[in-house]
Formats: C-alpha cells, sequence, structure tokens
C-alpha cells in the first residue's frame, strides 16, 4: 500500500469531519436516484439538499451530470460501482485504477465533489441474485480500495459495500435479535468482507426496510412495530433476553450487530445506506404513515441514541429517498415509485425534521421546496369528452387498448385501489393515464392522440388529492442503465421465497 501523496491534509480532513459528527449535525444523509423519465436538473436538486441541509448524499453510480451538481456543494458523497461492474473491477486491478481515476480522482479538486465513501456494489448478496457477485465483490472492493490508496485517497476516502439485510434477516433463523447469524451460504464473504472493512477502517453499509417487513409480513405484522412510537418500555413484541424489542428497525440493526459479534467484528460501524417509507402506490404507503415513521426516525437519530446493543453509537443513515422515480420498476409494489421525501418536482411531502433539531416544533416543520424548477406548459392530455360510441364493446376494447399502452410506458401506479387516485371512474382513469404519457413525452402533440380518444386542454385536470401532473422541464433521461433498477425487484423475489418456503 503507498503513502497517501496529502496524507496530513486528508487526515486533518478526517479530523474535522470527525469532530462535526461528534457535535451531532450531519447523521443525517439521503439517496439520490434517478429512474424518473425526466430528471430534474441535477444543480436544482444539489440546491434541494442543501437548503434542507443535508450534509451526506448518497447515489447509485458516478454519472456525470449528477457529480457536477454535487460540484462545489460541499456535501460528504456515497458514488457507486455498479454491480454489473464488479466482475470487471474485481478482476482487473487496472479497471479498479481507471474507475477511481475517471470517477473520485477526476473531482478531487477545490470546488471538486467531496467523495468519501464508494460503494462497492448494490446488494450483492441478495438471495435472488444466486450468488451472482459472491465471488467478485471482495475483490472489486480490495481493488477498489488500493486503487483509493495509491492514488492518495486513502485517507478520507473509504470502499464499503451495501448489503440488504436479507444477509441475517431471516426469521427463521433469528427469532430474536441476539441469535442474528449471517445466512450460510454467505457467511465466508461477509467475514471476509468484515476483516478487510474493519483493517481499511471502513463501515459496513446496510439498507434496512421497516415498510417492507410490514408490507409483507401481513396481518401477522403487528402495525406499531414498524414504527419507533410504539410503547417503548412497556414490553415490546419481541422479548430478547434483558431486552424489550419495541420496533423491527432496532431489532433489524441488533440482528446484525449480533451476527457481525458471532464473527469477531462486534465494533464495526455500521452505517444505515438506506431507509424510509414511501407515501404511495400501495396498502400502508400513505403519507401519514411516512411522516410517523420519519418522526420517530429523526427523534431518535436527533437524541443521539443508537439500538439496545449498541446504545450510545448514533444512527448514521441515509434516507431512502430524495424525490419520488416514476421510472423505476414496479415488480415488488407500486410504492417502488413513491419512496420520495419531496415530490418528483421538488415539492415536501409532510413535515420532517431534517435538520435534526429535535422537538415538537421541529417536528411540524415543512422542508424546504426545490427553488428554479421550470415547469412545462400548464397543459393536460385527458380523455376526449365526446368519446364514447353506439358501439359500447368495441369503444371499450379501444379505450382499454390506449390506457394499456399509456401506463406501459408511464406512471399509472397512484390509480390502483386505496390509492391517491384510487377513486377515479373509468372515464377519469383514462384521463390520468393519458396525462401521464402525454406529460412524460414532454407533451409532444403526437403522445395525446389515443386513436383520436384525448384532447389536450388547459383547465387542471386534477381531482382532489389525485394530482394530474404538469412534468417538468429537464433531461429526458434514459432510465435503463442507472438507479436501483433490481433492488426492490430482488428483495421481493428474496421475501417471497421466505414466504414460499
Ligand atoms: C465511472 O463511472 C461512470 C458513471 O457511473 C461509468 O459510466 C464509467 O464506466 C466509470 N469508469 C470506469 C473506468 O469504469
Ligand atoms: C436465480 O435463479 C432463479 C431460479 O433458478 C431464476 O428464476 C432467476 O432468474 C435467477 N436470477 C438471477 C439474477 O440469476
Ligand atoms: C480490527 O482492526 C483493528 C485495528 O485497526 C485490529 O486491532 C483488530 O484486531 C481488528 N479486528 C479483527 C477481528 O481483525
Ligand atoms: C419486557 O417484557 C416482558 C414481558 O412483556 C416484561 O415482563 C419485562 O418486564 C419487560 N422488560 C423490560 C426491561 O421492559
Ligand atoms: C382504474 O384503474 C385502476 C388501475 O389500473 C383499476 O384498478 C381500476 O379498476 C380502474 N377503475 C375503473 C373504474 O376502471
Ligand atoms: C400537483 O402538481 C403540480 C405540479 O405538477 C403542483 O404545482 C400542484 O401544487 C400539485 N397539486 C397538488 C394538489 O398537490
Amino acid at each position: 500500500m503507498a503513502a497517501p501523496r496529502n496524507g496530513l491534509l486528508s487526515w486533518l480532513v478526517v479530523a474535522v469531519a470527525a469532530t462535526v459528527t461528534a457535535a451531532g449535525v450531519d447523521a443525517l444523509g439521503v439517496n439520490w436516484g434517478t429512474m424518473s423519465t425526466r430528471r430534474l436538473p441535477p444543480k436544482v436538486v444539489a440546491r434541494l439538499l442543501t437548503d434542507n441541509g443535508f450534509k451526506k448524499v448518497k447515489i447509485f453510480d458516478a454519472d456525470e451530470r449528477t457529480m457536477q451538481g454535487l460540484a462545489g456543494t460541499g456535501i460528504e458523497t456515497m458514488v457507486a460501482v455498479p454491480n454489473d461492474l464488479l466482475a470487471a473491477v474485481g478482476g482487473d486491478y487496472g479497471r479498479a485504477r481507471q474507475w477511481v481515476k475517471d470517477n473520485v480522482t477526476r473531482y478531487a479538486f477545490d470546488g471538486g465533489v467531496n467523495i468519501r465513501l464508494v460503494a462497492v456494489g448494490n446488494e450483492p448478496f441478495l438471495k435472488a441474485y444466486n450468488g451472482s457477485f459472491d465471488g467478485v465483490t471482495v475483490p472489486a472492493l480490495r481493488n477498489i480500495q488500493r486503487a483509493l490508496d495509491e492514488a492518495g485517497h486513502g485517507a478520507a476516502v473509504k470502499a464499503t459495500v451495501p448489503v440488504n439485510a436479507d444477509v441475517y434477516d431471516s426469521p427463521a433463523s433469528n427469532p430474536v435479535p441476539s441469535a442474528g447469524r449471517f445466512r450460510d451460504d454467505v457467511a465466508g464473504v461477509m467475514a471476509e468482507m468484515c476483516r478487510f472493512l474493519n483493517r481499511s477502517g471502513a463501515p459496513l453499509t446496510v439498507n434496512i426496510y421497516p415498510f417492507l417487513s410490514l408490507y409483507y409480513g401481513g396481518d401477522g405484522f403487528p402495525l406499531d412495530y414498524a414504527f419507533f412510537d410504539g410503547g417503548a418500555g412497556s414490553g415490546g413484541p419481541v422479548v430478547d433476553g434483558r431486552v424489550n424489542y419495541t420496533n423491527v428497525f432496532d431489532a433489524n440493526f441488533d440482528t446484525l450487530v449480533s451476527a457481525l459479534r458471532r464473527i469477531g467484528f462486534g465494533h464495526l460501524p455500521v452505517v444505515v445506506g438506506e431507509v424510509g417509507w414511501p407515501t404511495d402506490g400501495g396498502r400502508r404507503a400513505t403519507p401519514a404513515l411516512a411522516q410517523r415513521f420519519y418522526a420517530g426516525l429523526l427523534r431518535r437519530i436527533a437524541a443521539g441514541r443508537g439500538t439496545p446493543l449498541r446504545p450510545r453509537a448514533r444512527i448514521e443513515a441515509y434516507l431512502f429517498g430524495l424525490l419520488d422515480e416514476d421510472a423505476k420498476s414496479v415488480a415488488p409494489g407500486n410504492f417502488e415509485r413513491h419512496w420520495g421525501i419531496f415530490t418528483f418536482d421538488g415539492r415536501p411531502k409532510f413535515p420532517l425534521d431534517l435538520r435534526l433539531r429535535g422537538g415538537a416544533a421541529a417536528a411540524t416543520a415543512m422542508p424546504a421546496p426545490a427553488r428554479g424548477v421550470e415547469y412545462l406548459p400548464r397543459r393536460w392530455c385527458v380523455l376526449s369528452p365526446s368519446a364514447g360510441g353506439d358501439d359500447a364493446g368495441a369503444w371499450q376494447a379501444r379505450l382499454a387498448d390506449s390506457v394499456g399502452y399509456a401506463c406501459a410506458r408511464a406512471d399509472c401506479t397512484a390509480l390502483g385501489y386505496g390509492c391517491s387516485c384510487g377513486a377515479l371512474d373509468a372515464r377519469g382513469n383514462a384521463s390520468y393515464a393519458f396525462n401521464a404519457y402525454y406529460q412524460a413525452q414532454g407533451q409532444v402533440e403526437a403522445a395525446c392522440d389515443f386513436q383520436g380518444l384525448a384532447v389536450v386542454v388547459d383547465k387542471d385536470a386534477s381531482r382532489g388529492a389525485c394530482n394530474f401532473s404538469v412534468q417538468v422541464v429537464g433531461s429526458a433521461a434514459p432510465v435503463a442503465a442507472a438507479g436501483t433498477p433490481v433492488r426492490t425487484e430482488a428483495v421481493l423475489a428474496a421475501v417471497l421465497a421466505l414466504v414460499l418456503l
């Protein structure tokens, strides 16, 4: 390992950062995903982050445009090597060196990007991947850290691996947190990885989703256990020796701590890479429950308290996520497109104590909305009032075809039962679908035809809580490459596998 060139400077930066963390102002981060049909300009998003006091952000690649948005903000950034690069980076040190040169060194200048962590892969050990990344993740981790060290970034920039809680969270093998252990098939690779992280001084990163525990747990899962206010001290649903767990987040985190203790790394720092609650698209995906979840989580973080097994270790977490992403896969559930604490266009959805001030007043303050958002013209595409026909059957079929076409290419997830637009009738449904498609296509004229069934109107077609959106001016994103395409799809598969066992 070569000595870092600017070792002293890096060390100072680390020391200063550590002091700030101890003072307790910068524990909160957020995930910035970009799986949207139209992306807000990166500078607008970066300002949304700084306006709301975020000091940390996690992205899912090292996309040049995103990085340009973050440049000069000073926000501590976690960039990522996507799973599909793990084999190349793990198998060839030259490739790892090139990755670091292109995606870390390039931004390491005054006014550049304050990169502090590199996520090597995203949940590479998910059961649903069938072990595809088991053999390449640790080699990739080693190569990236070595390349960071040799380029002189090693003291300030650490490589980590975000894992899904499914590397340990199996109800069958972990009836209580203290029984926590890693899944048999990944126990070896987790031990090897932890040994490396411990030596390099990097944290382990884990994604924890109480919403998914509740969602897939069904009616057998006590609702209050998903939140942080479920009767602490009154004897929780899970009694584990001298500890009563009153919420699934603590139980989940401590299951990991126990698994780490079992392999001799009980003190390895753990960062929560993703945690959050969606607001639409499914049962219990509502702004009210999201507000309740975040209020409890942020109150806990503000108080500087950890979990029962690590009471003094303040929780360091990245919220999931910043904005709604209307092009994410809905294989796991329609809620996938509604994880944002802000709408797709940067409007806050509910009060949130993002600055960790603590107390009742802070908990009821709305986050600051995005500034400088430009919208397409105030125009909507709706089902023509005169549409309909003498031959009701043929017309219905044509309508269903058109709605199907629109919804396959735009986001109709708010139309589901119990969702924000779930009360529309068939004509309302069609209008919603036509508009979603028209907006996603940037309001081009040809996108509002639907075999002559649709018309453009300039009167807001929204109905109550059901918002017929007008899209933003922003780049139309090629959505296949970036973001978090398979994360929850794979989680779903993993969870289903558990249920079916
Ligand atoms: C650097 O990151 C970008 C964006 O994620 C990626 O497209 C590129 O392939 C990376 N560079 C190397 C050498 O892997
Ligand atoms: C994993 O295996 C299952 C069943 O054999 C298969 O359906 C699935 O496509 C595989 N997934 C991956 C990522 O290889
Ligand atoms: C973790 O790292 C520290 C020093 O960085 C070392 O003293 C300790 O032995 C390591 N723990 C294990 C279990 O390897
Ligand atoms: C935990 O719960 C059990 C059963 O509900 C109760 O007997 C016990 O006193 C509780 N312990 C603590 C520390 O609250
Ligand atoms: C509207 O669309 C949703 C989602 O596609 C569907 O579940 C619902 O049944 C539709 N309602 C009517 C009245 O067609
Ligand atoms: C609907 O979305 C638009 C932006 O497209 C926003 O200006 C408006 O306030 C929203 N209305 C509601 C009721 O949320």
